[in-house]
């Protein structure tokens, strides 16, 4: 077993089983915000990926990509139900988004959680190097630090937690709070979106476990657990190259021609989930055709919603609702050849995300509640010109860095109208200063930023932020 001096361990590989058929190896980005961070700093650091591969079954060797190695850890179908689509996608999932849809507490679903997390700490305690540091990521995952530790006492261990870490009185509904919480402080360094996630965890260690501390330092054990805030982000040159290149302007060019020429074009790029606030939206751009504030000779909407979870029952119904709806405004407010709003239920390359993304005159992303969202990110970094408006909600981490968005709380759905309208209307004077501070804040706080930190703040010697490849 060759190992690495780096081994990040998270839920999914950035490589399905699909895509590796013939044997050759090619990056597929799978849709979301955790493998789209990653796939960034990793396909060029000499590192080991520890991940499913998306199937079910015996594990398939895969090739390194490039200096990284991915390392397949297999689960059977009856894996993929009580920790997939069971524990981590319908108790925790819904419970760290302010249980927008209950969460579902199955008694027989965490044996199998606690069994899939061993398995990924196993894994991981084989491909790390003697004093090696382990990065493990997400929800998914919560118990592995401690686990590792047990198995691996020499390594240096860091969590990242991707979505929101939930108030105290929601994470006290957890049937299986008490291990959840040491499982994930078994760590070195855990590290969140934002500051207030720190401050939850530190009173509930406190309450739950009995330990002493502050928001960025808990002594557990006699080991001091360090916690912060690091807001993920994206690779900004990446984007902007890719929404520069003569083909995606072209691409975008076409795009506006076929939507309508003289008609402006709000786009929503989410995948297909409850958190993401997909009805609220609907709901209001109804409401301003309904009361002729928007006529679709005007505007049009594109909503891509990439498939996601599908064996899992709240998104099944969801997709259900939203296409339902979807076909209702279309059916009252549209023309023959002229939809009110363009629904895609499919993935896409970045390219065309790309050159989706030049196309649009106001990008709307107003999710429930986002630990971070990338998308609003990704539409900043690829608006060079500083034209364009952002609606984003206040409940996405990503508000608290873009200040200068439209700010929007979703569940008002009078004020997502209005701050609809507002968007559209606005001064180009005014979209320019504020898209061009946005980009400016991005710009600093990129994906390289974000690993680099965390990594210089896990080991302080350094050493561990010099595998990095330099942005
Ligand atoms: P989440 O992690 O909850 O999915 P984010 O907005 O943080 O939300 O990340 C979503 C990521 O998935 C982004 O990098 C985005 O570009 C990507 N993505 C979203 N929709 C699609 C799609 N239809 N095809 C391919 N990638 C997509
Ligand atoms: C969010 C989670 C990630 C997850 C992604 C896509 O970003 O934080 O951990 O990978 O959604 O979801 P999926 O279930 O397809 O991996």
């Amino acid at each position: 077993m060759r190992q690495s001096s780096l081994v990040v361990v998270a839920n999914r590989l950035p490589l399905d089983d699909n895509a590796a058929r013939d044997g050759a190896c090619e990056w597929r980005r799978s849709p979301g915000g955790l493998a789209s961070a990653l796939r960034s700093i990793l396909e060029q650091t000499p590192a080991t990926w520890v991940g499913w591969g998306g199937g079910i079954g015996p594990a398939r060797q895969l090739p390194d990509v490039g200096p990284l190695r991915l390392r397949p850890v297999a689960l059977t179908a009856d894996e993929l139900q009580g920790y997939y689509e069971g524990f981590a996608n319908s108790t925790l999932w819904p419970l760290y988004h302010d249980a927008v849809e209950p969460p579902v507490f199955d008694r027989g679903w965490w044996e199998t959680y606690r069994a899939v997390n061993r398995r990924f700490a196993e894994a991981a305690a084989e491909s790390a190097e003697p004093g090696a540091a382990v990065w493990v990521q997400d929800y998914h995952l919560q118990l592995v630090p401690q686990l590792l530790r047990e198995l691996r006492p020499d390594l240096l261990i860091g969590f990242f937690l991707h979505v929101p870490f939930p108030p105290p009185e929601l994470f006290m509904q957890l049937p299986r709070r008490t291990e959840l919480l040491r499982g994930m402080l078994g760590a070195d360094l855990v590290g969140f979106q934002r500051p207030q996630a720190a401050h939850n965890v530190a009173q509930l260690a406190a309450k739950l476990l009995g330990t002493q501390g502050a928001d960025d330092a808990i002594l557990l054990d006699g080991r001091v657990v360090r916690t912060g805030a690091f807001p993920v982000s994206i690779d900004v040159p990446e984007m902007t190259a890719l929404a520069a290149q003569p083909s995606v302007r072209s691409h975008a060019h076409q795009l506006r021609q076929d939507l309508g020429p003289h008609k402006r074009v709000v786009l929503s790029v989410d995948r297909l989930d409850y958190t993401k606030g997909i009805e609220h939206r609907l709901t209001a751009y109804s409401e301003l055709l309904r009361d002729g504030r928007i006529k679709v000779r005007d505007v049009v909407m594109v909503q891509v919603a990439v498939p996601s979870r599908e064996r899992v029952e709240n998104y099944r119904g969801l997709r259900d609702r939203i296409e339902r709806e979807v076909g209702r405004i279309n059916g009252e407010y549209g023309r023959v050849g002229e939809p009110a709003i363009h629904y895609l239920n499919q993935p896409f390359d970045r390219a065309d995300l790309a050159a989706l993304y030049q196309t649009a005159d106001v990008m709307v992303v107003t999710p429930l509640r986002d630990g971070m969202n990338l998308v609003a990110k990704e539409y900043v970094a690829a608006r060079a010109e500083d034209t364009g408006a952002l609606v984003l909600s206040e409940f996405a981490g990503a508000a608290a860095e873009l200040e200068d968005a439209f700010q929007v709380n979703p569940h008002d759905v009078d004020g997502l109208k209005e701050t609809l309208l507002r968007a559209l209307d606005a001064d180009p004077a005014d979209l320019a200063r504020r898209m061009h501070a946005m980009r400016e804040h991005i710009t600093e706080h990129d994906i390289h930023a974000w690993a680099g930190d965390y990594l210089t703040s896990l080991d302080h010697s350094g050493g561990l932020a010099r595998v990095l490849p330099r942005p």
